[in-house]
């Protein structure tokens, strides 16, 4: 993916920081209170119970904490973190392996678990019911189904297409956590909380406004207050403050909600292209040359939340906000 600006998922720049600004306890995680309201009580449980915490699935759009949180329920757990991912996991063998190096109640983080393929994806099935794989051994009339057992464990899967799933997969998590948007006064607190860790002087103000259009996303958040702290340094004193914010984020044509210029793009599309909708999503992503599993993931979650489209069996509609935002007059039918 391009270098832009506003897009939630992971660019090189992000890896290195990202890191440092990780919360590493529950009560570091910003928001999201009932997601952690209830892991705080199931982590609770089995500690004392001295078991593997159920399997959790975490999902919800990219940038939102579903790694972070992930590391942070192994931490509060005292167990030890594995990470793998969908995609790199080609072999049912790499999984077996897996599998069978884990020690007790460890926590196995797979990203992206709805990239599983199938055959890998069906060594989890006993994995995660009985703490068991099963293999067939030999082969026509003689062949044998073993089982071999595994130490109890609790993955721990996060995917931003949770509809990917399959029935099986998803029906073995006994917990299940959507993650929201953040509201504006979490993002705050978020970059207030990242701007002493970096050693940058910012105001309420300041991190109010750039929280406002960060698109309810922490990752977001972050990457504008870096991008702010640059303008600062070269144009101000290095203090954010909003005058400044303003500034950079007008240079970086990210408007006062946080839309930038694919999200007006795709307004625009919508409205003056296809008569305010409704359009389907990949001849919409076709006009605009953008790829429509970028436009699903990444612009629309907002939009959708901003009522400035809407979602029909039949396509995308333009919404009366959208017109309004855009400073166009509203038709009738709307
Ligand atoms: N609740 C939170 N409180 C504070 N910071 C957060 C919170 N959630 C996320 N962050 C920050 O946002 C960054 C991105 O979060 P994270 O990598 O966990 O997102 P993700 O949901 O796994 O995204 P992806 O779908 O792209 O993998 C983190 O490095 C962290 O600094
Ligand atoms: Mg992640």
């Amino acid at each position: 993916m391009e270098d832009r600006f506003i897009t939630s998922s992971k660019n090189w720049t992000d890896a290195e920081i990202e890191n440092s600004l990780r919360p590493t306890s529950l009560s570091q995680y910003v928001g999201q209170e009932k997601v952690k309201q209830s892991m705080e009580v199931y982590i609770k449980a089995a500690k004392t119970r001295k078991d593997a915490l159920d399997h959790v699935l975490l999902y919800g759009p990219p940038g939102l904490g579903k790694t972070t949180l992930a590391h942070i329920i192994a931490n509060e757990l005292g167990s030890q973190f594995k990470v793998t991912s969908g995609p790199a996991i080609e072999h049912a063998a790499d999984l077996a392996a897996i599998l069978t190096n884990l020690g007790k109640n460890d926590v196995l983080f797979i990203d992206e678990i709805h990239r599983l393929n199938k055959s890998v994806e069906e060594i989890l099935y006993p994995a995660m019911e009985d703490f068991a794989l099963d293999f067939i051994v030999g082969k026509g009339p003689s062949a044998k189904n073993m089982r071999l057992k595994i130490q109890p464990f609790t993955l721990i899967g996060a995917t931003t297409k949770a509809g990917m799933l399959t029935g099986p997969l998803r029906d073995r998590f006994g917990v299940i956590c959507r993650l929201e948007l953040y509201e504006p006064s979490e993002l705050q607190e978020i970059i207030e909380r990242s701007a002493k860790i970096l050693n940058i002087e910012i105001d309420h103000q300041a991190s109010l406004d750039i929280a406002k259009r960060s698109r309810g996303t922490p990752r977001i958040a972050n990457r504008l207050l870096k991008r702010v702290r640059d303008y600062a340094e070269v144009m101000g004193s290095g203090k954010i403050t909003k005058s400044i914010t303003d500034e950079a984020l007008a240079k970086m044509e990210i408007d006062d909600l946080g839309l930038d210029f694919i999200d007006r793009k795709i307004l625009d599309s919508i409205i003056h292209k296809f008569g305010g909708g409704p359009v389907g999503l990949e001849t919409l992503a076709a006009t605009i040359s953008e790829d429509s599993g970028t436009i699903e993931d990444v612009y629309e979650p907002y939009l959708l939340q901003l009522g400035f489209i809407a979602r029909t069996p039949r396509g995308r509609v333009a919404m009366e906000n959208a017109y309004r935002h855009l400073g166009l007059p509203v038709p009738e039918n709307k």
